[in-house]
């Protein structure tokens, strides 16, 4: 497995496919709803399988100078629990404390928070809930 940037527009289709497919599609939510305004302006990685196939998803961005957030973590649905998501999040981890940041900050989906605990994040409270349906909570790790 690798982890990488997306660069071209076809690697950019895919990434995106990835995300929709497993944060929206199940909650049809239709194509496009899994892309933001400031994908533009945020750092993306993605983790390959040994035969280049795009397995996993996430993002970084910068909220202040300090205070960097991951949003938008996926990984395809035969790929996971065998330790890609942590890749990926260590992967986006380092490119944060590489740009400054002194912490990090993400919604988690509550199915999601046991993940993030492994990996040193604590919950901070309440988040949004998502179509009505998925709670989030708010968490936290310094770096
Ligand atoms: C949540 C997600 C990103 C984790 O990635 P992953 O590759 O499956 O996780 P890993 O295999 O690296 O898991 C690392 C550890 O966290 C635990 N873990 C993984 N997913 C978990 C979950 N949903 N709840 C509780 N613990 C979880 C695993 O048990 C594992 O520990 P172990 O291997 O010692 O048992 C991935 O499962 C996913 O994309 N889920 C669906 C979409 C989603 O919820 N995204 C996050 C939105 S905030």
């Amino acid at each position: 497995m690798k982890i990488t940037e997306p660069a071209t527009a076809k690697e950019f289709e895919h990434y995106y496919d990835l995300r929709w497919k497993i944060l929206r599609a199940p909650w049809n939510q239709p194509r496009g709803s899994e892309r933001v305004t400031d994908d533009e302006t945020s750092t993306h990685l993605m983790a390959l399988d040994d035969n280049n196939t795009l397995i996993g998803v996430g993002r970084l961005h910068f909220n202040s100078i300090r205070e960097a957030q991951i949003r938008f973590m996926a990984i395809d649905l035969p790929e996971q629990r065998k330790g890609v998501g942590t890749r990926l999040l260590q992967a986006l981890e380092a490119r944060a404390i590489e740009h400054g940041a002194s912490s990090i900050t993400l919604d988690a989906r509550e199915t999601a928070m046991g993940f993030y605990r492994k990996q040193g994040y604590n919950p901070q409270g309440p988040g949004h809930t998502l179509f009505n349906s998925i709670a989030h909570v708010k968490m936290t790790k310094e770096l």
